[in-house]
């Protein structure tokens, strides 16, 4: 069982994890491995798939 968690904030639609996470390409291969990363749901981002902040111009968070 992992240890990792997935937070979503419904507010901005960022998608925090927990814990070390790879990310793979379409056939699997590991093209980066990152702790604790904030991934992009809301579409703005100009890193993707990671979040930026671009978020918060679209509307407030609480
Ligand atoms: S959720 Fe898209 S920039 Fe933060």
């Amino acid at each position: 069982m992992s240890d990792a968690k997935a937070f979503i904030n419904p507010k901005s639609g960022s998608i925090r994890i927990t814990g070390v996470v790879d990310i793979v390409d379409a056939d699997g291969n590991v093209i980066e491995t990152i702790e604790n990363p904030k991934f992009c749901g809301c579409g703005q981002s100009k890193e993707k798939p990671l979040c930026d902040g671009s978020h918060k111009g679209l509307r407030k968070e609480e």
